[in-house]
């Protein structure tokens, strides 16, 4: 999605906003712009396509003045077309305000219509340009009141930062539904839509909640209600550190995201894996444990890859935990006016913690009762904030817009739920403790699959150019064939299915041409034997077949073309180890296909809007 970056302080700030704004280039934009203050008026260049374009142009003009206070952004085009006018930040007609801004103004047409019989001029087709005119209309000389009497008006989400032209050393920041962090440092203060843009200058931060706004100036930090009733928040420390977000060596953030499951893994466990005691130890749920463990139903919403891994959740709450379980499209669940009984627990789960449709979908589910539960990777963020409670995934920063390690970390910390309850329920201590081997097991076993790489670029290189691929799978790797076929086309752009293997005699076979690449999971399991009569049917029309397998398994080289091996592990843990030939599939065909694999084209790493 689009981001911010705002800074007042004692340091030039052109270039640490340019820096700022290519830290949060990974979420996906279009165009972008920058503003500095501290002068009468405001200096305000923007530019179409990448931060680069913005770059060069300061570069050649040498106009920016050298000030202390400014902002930037990057937009992910909502309203109107990604072009210069409509890049923010936007000003009012008189230029006593400028604004920037993630999410939407939903009622800005209204709006506009007001001001502009009010006599004001609009130069863009954005909702942006509208909020920062009625801000302008407000304005009276002061910034705050200004921006306070607009935010009543508007409907919608926003995270914004605004300047005023006569109050050169201030700087008003607010959000609703759109992330904002306040990075805290020495006489200056960093603003950003996202912490991978504050951790070099500080991980002190405050994280605004909806309808809460700052204003900062050098030597103030004053945070409040829009209703001007001030909030004290508490300054905490941001989990990961800048060299975390750089590339470390790899050519894209998703083969190194992809490289690091096994520590991510491992960090996702640490601490939750009592061996001694033979136990899980999930902390952030002991207020609840009672309500978790008698639960009669749980619903998991989430969206894209978070949907999958709720699909294995699913698997893993019914047979361990013996609780009725529903996995539901969170941009649906919203909308279906869902039935929420008592001992419902819903379960959000959503890497980035700010997916607009993951969020509304909580929210119903919660004003209908269910308690509420995160599965979120990014600390402090909305739905994290805004569930009951929640586990974190701690796989660390996941820049790749293709998700990879919080696929594994979801499904790690569905499985610690579920064996949580199901040995307060069912479950024997035995049978815990060999799961909990079994999990302690997968770091290194993650590291024995990933040495293939090599051997995986190979067999992606010869099906890069076929423009069908089909993923199959079978029980808790039907979910992993969905993931498959995700990652195949969102950043390769090659059209991919994933189905559950049994599904192809029910129309899909029709679909099977000569050499067409059909990839199956065929690890051992209850229903391996069934997998291979769905290869046999497929290979018999012309199909490859591209098989994963486990290590040792001599007769799936007579069905298949290609084999990719796995160790072994227990079937509900196969996920973990069968997802990652998959990725790097996707990731190999995307690299020959010259695609932009950690910025996919039309794609953002968080949709924050619906
Ligand atoms: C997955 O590779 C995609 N980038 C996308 O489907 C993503 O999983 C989805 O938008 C949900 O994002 P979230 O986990 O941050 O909520
Ligand atoms: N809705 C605003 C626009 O279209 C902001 C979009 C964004 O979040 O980048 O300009």
């Amino acid at each position: 999605m689009c981001g911010i970056i705002a800074y007042v302080g004692h340091k030039d700030v052109q270039p640490l906003l340019l820096e700022g704004l290519k830290r949060l280039e990974y979420r996906g934009y279009d165009s972008a712009g920058i503003c500095i203050g501290g002068e009468p008026g405001f200096f305000v260049r923007k530019a179409a396509g990448r931060i680069s374009v913005l770059e060069s142009l300061l570069d050649e003009e040498r106009a920016a003045p050298h000030g202390r206070i400014g902002m930037a952004h990057t937009r992910w085009a909502t309203h109107g077309a990604p072009t210069e006018i409509n890049a923010h930040p936007h000003t009012d007609d008189k230029q006593l305000v400028a604004v920037v801004h993630n999410g939407i103004i939903e009622n800005y047409v209204a709006i506009k219509q007001f001001l502009t019989d009010k006599g004001h001029k609009f130069v863009s087709q954005t909702d942006t340009e509208v909020l920062a005119m009625l801000i302008g209309h407000f304005y009276q000389g002061n910034l705050t009141r200004a921006v306070q009497a607009a935010l009543h008006e508007v409907r919608g989400t926003y995270g914004l930062a605004a300047m005023g032209a006569e109050e050169p050393e201030t700087l008003v920041v607010a959000r609703r539904g759109s992330p904002l962090i306040i990075g805290v440092g020495k006489e200056e203060y960093v603003v950003a839509s996202d912490a991978a843009a504050i951790v070099e200058h500080t991980t002190q931060v405050v994280y605004l909640n909806d309808n809460e706004m700052a204003v900062l100036a050098p030597g103030t930090f004053k945070t409040m209600t829009i209703d001007d009733i001030p909030v004290t928040k508490e300054v905490q420390e941001v989990e990961f550190s800048l060299q975390q977000i750089e590339l470390g060596g790899y050519p894209h953030f998703m083969i190194k995201e992809i490289f690091e499951q096994p520590e991510a893994i491992a960090n996702c466990l640490r601490g939750r894996l009592d061996k001694n005691e033979g136990r899980v130890v999930l902390g952030g749920l002991s207020q609840y444990s009672r309500d978790i463990v008698r639960a009669r139903r749980i619903i998991i919403m989430g969206c894209g890859t978070a949907w999958h891994a709720g699909l294995v959740g699913e698997f893993l709450f019914e047979d361990l935990a013996k609780i009725p379980t529903e996995v539901e499209y969170a941009s649906e669940f919203r909308y279906r006016n869902p039935i929420i009984e008592d001992g419902t627990i819903a379960i959000a789960i959503s890497q980035s913690g700010e997916t607009a449709d993951t969020l509304a979908a909580l929210r119903e589910a919660k004003d209908r009762g269910a308690l509420s539960l995160g599965i979120v990777n990014i600390v402090g963020s909305t739905i994290a904030r805004e569930t009951d409670a929640g586990i974190y995934l701690h796989v660390g920063p996941e820049i790749g817009v293709a998700s990879t390690k919080a696929f594994c970390g979801q499904i790690v910390v569905e499985a610690l739920l579920a064996l949580t309850i199901a040995r307060r329920k069912y479950m024997s201590q035995s049978v815990l403790e060999e799961f909990l081997r079994a999990l302690d097991r997968i770091p290194n076993q993650m590291r024995l699959v990933l040495r293939q790489s090599d051997l995986i670029r190979q067999v992606a290189s010869q099906y890069s150019h076929r423009d069908n691929w089909l993923f199959l799978g079978r029980g808790f790797n039907y979910p992993v064939a969905l993931e498959g076929a995700l990652k195949l086309k969102e950043i390769s752009y090659i059209h991919a299915e994933g189905l559950p293997a049994a599904e192809m005699k029910h129309g899909p076979i029709a679909l099977i041409n000569p050499g067409m690449p059909a990839v199956f999971i065929a690890t051992r399991g209850t229903q391996y034997e069934k997998l291979l009569g769905n290869i046999q049917e497929v290979k018999a029309r012309g199909a490859k077949i591209i098989a994963v397998a486990n290590e040792g398994d001599d007769h799936i080289s007579h069905v298949a073309d290609h084999v990719l091996t796995v160790p072994d592990t227990i079937e509900p843990l196969q996920p973990l180890l069968t997802v990652l030939p998959l990725q790097l599939l996707a990731y190999h065909a995307a690299v020959e296909r010259g695609c932009n694999v950690d910025k996919p084209r039309n794609l953002a790493k968080s949709v924050t809007v619906e």
